[in-house]
């Protein structure tokens, strides 16, 4: 079942995000190539999940047998809707789950009468390469982004 989120939902999804994001997030690659700085990538990410939830109406969940097991979150920019965040629960990965919050959020968007949907994926995410193109999502751009120490 897929419904929008709730606030006591809040704890469940930060969870699932921060054990998704492992490997595959910008600040971790960071963090890789730089040293641990003394905000680390999940404290960065819980606080940009942190504010999507502030808007819960914005975030969808995916539930089994009472549990929260994935999620999406969604923004609305003029006439288009994105997807800044996507995670499923590692043992629940594989079963559809993905594509089911994805065509969740493309419905919603069509709901608000949006005209264009948008989601990005870095270049070693090899689910996010094959899953977004299947879902419909035309590339339209690659970008690379550097960090030097201070
Ligand atoms: C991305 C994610 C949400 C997909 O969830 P899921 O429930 O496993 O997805 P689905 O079962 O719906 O799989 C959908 C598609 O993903 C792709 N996929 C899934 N596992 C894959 C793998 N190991 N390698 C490559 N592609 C894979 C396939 O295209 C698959 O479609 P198919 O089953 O028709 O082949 C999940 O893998 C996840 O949480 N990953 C970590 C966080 C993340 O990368 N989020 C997206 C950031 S851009």
């Amino acid at each position: 079942m897929i419904r929008p989120s709730r606030l006591e939902d809040r704890e469940r999804i930060i969870e699932i995000c921060l054990a998704s994001f492992y490997g595959v997030s910008i600040d971790h690659n960071i963090e890789e190539k730089f040293g641990l700085p003394k905000d680390s990538w999940q404290e960065k990410k819980r606080r940009s999940i942190e504010k999507e939830l502030e808007k819960p109406e914005l975030v969808f969940v995916a539930e089994e047998d009472g549990q929260v097991v994935g999620f999406i979150t969604t923004q609305i920019d003029g006439d288009t809707g994105r997807i800044p965040n996507l995670g499923v629960d590692s043992a629940y990965r594989g079963r559809g789950l993905g594509k089911a919050l994805i065509a969740h959020a493309l419905d919603f968007f069509r709901q608000q009468g949006l005209k264009l949907a948008r989601i990005e994926t870095l270049d070693q995410n090899e689910v996010g390469k094959n899953l977004y193109p299947k879902m419909g999502f035309q590339q339209v751009a690659l970008q690379i982004h550097y960090a030097m120490e201070l």
